[in-house]
């Protein structure tokens, strides 16, 4: 069938080009694979990776489907089958048996993330990147990011703890230290901290940009760090702030940062595509517990395709702009890879 005839005036004022047929490019799967813009390899996926300290057998998390705590006779089994889908990277979250007001067991060289990091190393050297996440959550009696003075989350008092932790973990070989605890000042601290113990080349991947999000839930289910009084939104970022999301990089940058973060990143995708043009550092995205939860509670009621909605997801996530994410469906992606 032929398609309506155009009058040449359409044609003149540039409304309407009637030769022009997108369909073409879409012609066979060939042709589509042929011409994808945006292609994720397993060298964009980063695996979160939860040990708990004392555990001996792997424990399952009702709200994180496929998700477990593992205790730390399985990180070398875990890691393995990580590098064999081809995947680089994990980021260490630790699941102390003992939490306190100063959080000690975030900074102990015996403490779960420390050992655990360099059971990875002494296994597995530089095949695999190390990140480390930073922060007190689950590690404090409160369940909050940084230590609390009356009621208040303290900024100074935490900087030096974190600072102290960051020690901690590239002693035990972690590549990239990764402080989440949104506190003013943190990157500096760390950075000034490496350095004088001689971490000169232990980078920091800055979670800069990090929402007080409702998306986290599953992950206190997971790590054991829900706050027990108020929130963290006098820390963590409002979400409904986009310029302030480009301080948070700007300053984080300013301080020391050799990559940043956004997160969750679902649902900035706007802010992720703003950071990737006016940012040259590498650019991270952690697709949090929450977006891994929704997809995989609507797939097992039978309403969307898990596969399809994680690659449409990932994907989108990957061109508007990341250049590394961070997602509990690492090593379902790398499997789709792989089979590819
Ligand atoms: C806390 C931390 C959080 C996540 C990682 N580290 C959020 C929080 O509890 O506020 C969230 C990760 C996820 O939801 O997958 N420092
Ligand atoms: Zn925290």
């Amino acid at each position: 069938m032929k398609m309506k005839q155009i009058s040449n005036n359409s044609l003149a004022n540039g409304s309407y080009f009637p030769n022009m047929r997108l369909r073409r490019l879409r012609k066979s799967k060939a042709l589509r694979d042929l011409l994808q813009e945006t292609r994720i390899s397993t060298d964009d996926l980063v695996y979160p990776l939860f040990v708990e300290e004392g555990l001996k057998t792997a424990k399952d998390i009702a709200s994180m489907p496929d998700i477990q705590r593992i205790p730390p006779s399985k990180i070398v089994d875990v890691v393995s089958e990580i590098l064999d889908l081809g995947i680089k990277g994990v980021v260490v979250f630790g699941i102390p048996s003992k939490k306190d007001e100063a959080a000690k067991s975030a900074y102990n060289d015996n403490g779960i993330v420390q050992k655990s990091i360099k059971t990875i190393k002494k296994h597995f050297g530089d095949r695999i990147v190390v990140i480390s996440d930073v922060c007190m959550c689950q590690y404090t009696n409160s369940g909050h990011c940084g230590i609390v003075n009356d009621t208040m989350v303290d900024n100074d008092s935490s900087i030096e703890v974190l600072a102290k932790i960051a020690e901690s973990h590239a002693t035990s070989g972690a590549d990239i230290i990764a402080p989440s605890a949104m506190m003013d000042g943190q990157v500096f601290a760390i950075r000034e901290q490496l350095n004088d113990a001689g971490f000169n080349d232990t980078s920091i991947m800055a979670y800069s940009a990090k929402m007080a999000s409702s998306l986290y839930t599953p992950f206190r289910d997971l790590a054991n760090s829900i706050p027990t009084f108020g929130d963290r939104k006098t820390y963590q970022m409002p979400f409904t702030n986009s310029l302030e999301s480009l301080r948070e990089i700007e300053l984080d940058i300013k301080e020391g940062a050799d990559m940043i973060m956004i997160k969750p990143a679902l649902p900035y995708l706007d802010l992720i595509c703003k950071a990737r043009e006016i940012f040259k550092l590498p650019l991270c995205s952690f697709s949090v517990s929450g977006e891994y939860a929704l997809i995989k509670a609507a797939a097992e009621k039978g309403w969307i395709s898990e596969t399809d909605v994680m690659i449409e997801f990932l994907t989108s996530i990957k061109r508007a702009g990341s250049d590394i994410i961070i997602t509990y469906f690492a090593k379902k992606m790398a499997k789709v890879l792989l089979e590819k």
